[in-house]
This record gives structure tokens, sequence and C-alpha cells, in this order.
């Protein structure tokens, strides 16, 4: 009698466990990634990390994102930057809130409401400071100021303190700069405004926007961050009213723009720009098209060298829906601690009705010799990469 309950109490607990893993695991405890389905925390709430970044820092992964709230309201800053940790990449832990939107002083370039995007996190060796660099719109400003924030922390768990915004390199012609940069700009690109190929011509450079805008330096929304072997930090984003893609050395202390930098991909339209570099060498950069909120195909390049030349690649998805990146936007390549040539590509599938219900796509990163690939995978975990 006593065994036969024991058996159906073990039979039941089973079934549970199997039903929640095949209908949605990641309300259970899982060593498993689920792309796309709700992703819960060590407290039940789902993870709230949007545009995100992970940060690799003595044997813990730190996830730094956006905090959305619910509504459309939820497109803007209405919190600040929220981080969680993990140290197997599956189950995360909420750690907080650590870099706070102003709600005291209106002329705080992050006050409350403002657009602060794709945040994050690198660690400089020299300083011992953890810097965070993020897309920033001050309140009211729509998305025409085009401006990047900076902030620091002396520990990865923050709390990050806001140093400056700005445009990047002001005064300082790009190393590929082209002589008709350096001519006068036309009047009617003065008051151009685009974000999307819609806005402007197709070949963008006839509007010398990288002139238009030397004096007080050049536009910056989706970005990234990325540290190469030689410890320089490289700020990548999309610039020129979106249709050029700017890579720019930051200086030794990570906390500015070098002077250094070099533009690609003009009149193409990248943004969500997101980067690694393999074992051998090799440059990988995947992003998106531009398509406001909309998902778009993702495009890819590669390089021997971080500034370039880039050669432009296929759209590295290869599955069903491969023509929306799986509904969803680069945000950023996560290298593997430990493993080799072992990336994850980070996506987002944004709800803007609804911010907080956006959800996660995470999937293993394929090189194939010369190129990249992204196959669609419902379940999938590290061991992939063995
Ligand atoms: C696409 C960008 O990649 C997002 O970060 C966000 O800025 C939206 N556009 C806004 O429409």
């Amino acid at each position: 009698m006593l065994l036969s309950l024991l058996k159906k109490i073990v039979l039941l607990s089973l079934y549970t466990i199997i039903f929640a893993c095949s209908e949605n695991s990641s309300k259970t405890i899982s060593n498993n990634f689920f792309p796309g389905k709700e992703w819960i925390d060590n407290n039940g709430v789902a993870i709230n990390a949007h545009g995100g970044g992970v940060l690799f820092h003595n044997g813990t992964y730190f996830w730094y994102g956006e905090h959305k709230i619910e509504g459309k309201i939820g497109n803007t800053a209405q919190v600040g930057v929220h981080l969680y940790t993990s140290e197997n990449l599956y189950q995360w832990e909420d750690k907080g809130i650590v870099l706070k939107v102003n709600e005291t002083d209106p002329n705080s370039e992050i006050y409350k409401g403002c657009i602060l995007e794709r945040p994050k996190v690198i660690y400089n060796k020299k300083t011992k400071k953890f810097v965070m660099w993020f897309h920033l719109e001050p309140l009211n400003m729509g998305y025409t100021s085009a401006r990047s924030g900076v902030a620091y922390s002396d520990s990865p768990y923050g709390p990050f303190n806001f140093l400056k915004s700005v445009r990047p390199n002001a005064g300082v012609w790009p190393l590929n700069v082209k002589d008709f940069h350096k001519k006068e700009v036309s009047e009617d690109v003065k008051s151009v405004y685009g974000g999307g190929p819609e806005h402007l011509p197709k070949h963008v450079d006839s509007l010398n926007i990288l002139g238009r805008d030397f004096e007080k330096g050049q536009m910056a929304r989706d970005m990234t961050l990325f540290v190469d072997d030689d410890d320089k930090a490289y700020h990548i984003y999309s610039s020129e009213d979106n249709s050029t893609l700017h890579i720019s050395e930051l200086t030794e202390d990570y906390l500015s723009h070098a002077g250094r930098y070099k533009r690609f991909f003009p009149s193409k339209f990248n943004e969500a720009p997101t980067i690694m570099k393999t074992s051998s060498g090799k440059y990988f950069i995947i992003s998106s098209g531009c398509t406001g909120w909309s998902p778009n195909a993702a495009r890819s390049a590669s390089s021997d060298n971080i500034f370039g030349p880039w050669k432009e690649l296929n759209n590295p998805c290869v599955s069903k829906d491969s023509l929306t990146t799986y509904n969803s936007q680069s945000t950023y390549i996560l290298p593997v601690h430990g493993l080799k040539n072992a990336y994850i590509f980070m996506a987002d599938r944004w709800t803007p009705e609804n911010p907080i219900e956006g959800k996660y796509i995470w999937l293993p990163i394929e090189i194939k010799e010369n190129r990249i690939e992204i196959s669609w995978r419902d379940k999938w975990n590290l061991n992939f990469f063995n």
C-alpha cells in the first residue's frame, strides 16, 4: 500500500518535471536555454534586462540591461540599468538597479523619462574601474540628440556614477575620411533627421552628415563595446543618422573617445551592432537593419583587423524566420568563458506596446571558416559547444 503510494508520488513528480520542461522550462531550474520563452530569476520574476550585454569577471557573469516597465512609457527610462549575475549562464540572480535615473534634478541628462538604451559594461584593468556606456537621449529629445552616456563604478555590482554624455569625436576626422567630407556642408543637411533609410537619400554621403557633425561630435545611437586582446577598448555605434557604423577607440581609461575612429558600411543603415573575435583572430560583426522596434534580417561582416577592411557577409540566421532574426534584434555577442570559440548571440524580442514583456533570444553562433551561422533552437545548452 505504502509502496504503491510512494510509486504514485514519484511518477507524479516525474511527470510534473517532464511536463514543465517541455512546456516552459525556464519556470523550473533547468540547465538549458529556451529562446523566446519567459526567463525567470532567483525570485521567480521575469528577467528585466533588455538591450543588454554581459561582462565576465572573476568567475561570475554580469548581465546589465534596460529595466523596462509596463505600458508604452516603458520604452523610456523610468528606472535605470538592471543587473543580474550568474555562475553558469542559466540561472540568474537579481542584483537590483546599478545605474538609477535621476528623479530629483530635471537638469540631469539621465532624468527619469530620458531614453537610455543598450548599456554595456567593460572592466579597465589599469584603473580597476567598471565602465558603462549607453545610448542616451535626454528628456523630450526624441531620438534627435544621439548622444552616448558614460558611467563608472569600483565594483561590477555598482552603483554606477553617471559621468557625462558626449557626441563622440568632436573636431576629429575619422582615419578614413574622404576629401568631400571636409568641404562645406550644404544648408539642407543641417536640419535632416532620419533614423531609417526612408528619410534619407540612398547615398547618404552626398549629404555629408559626417562633415555636418564634425564640430559638435558625431551622432551615436545603437551601440556596443569591445575590449581587444591588447586591452584597447572600442565603442561601436550607429552614426550619421544611423546610415553608417563608426568604430571608435576609447582612451586608456575607457572614459572618453581617443580620437582614432573609422566609418564603415556607409549608407547601409546598420543598427544593433555586436562584435566577436575568434581564437584565430577573425572579427565578426552582427547587426540589424533600421526598422524601429520591428524586426528585420540580421547582417554579418568579417575582418582580420578591427579597423577593417570589413567584408560584408550574408544574413547569419539560416532557419525559418531568418528574415526577422527569429523575431528579434541583436544586442550582444557573449563569449562563453573557458570554452574555445563558444559565442552566444544575444538578441531582444521587443514588445513596444508593453516593453516589460520583451523576451530574450540566446542562440549559439557556429563558426564556419569565413562566416558565421545562427540556427534556431527551441532548447539548447552549453554542451552544444563540446
Ligand atoms: C531600434 C533600436 O535598435 C532600439 O534600441 C531602439 O532604439 C528602437 N530602434 C527604437 O525605435
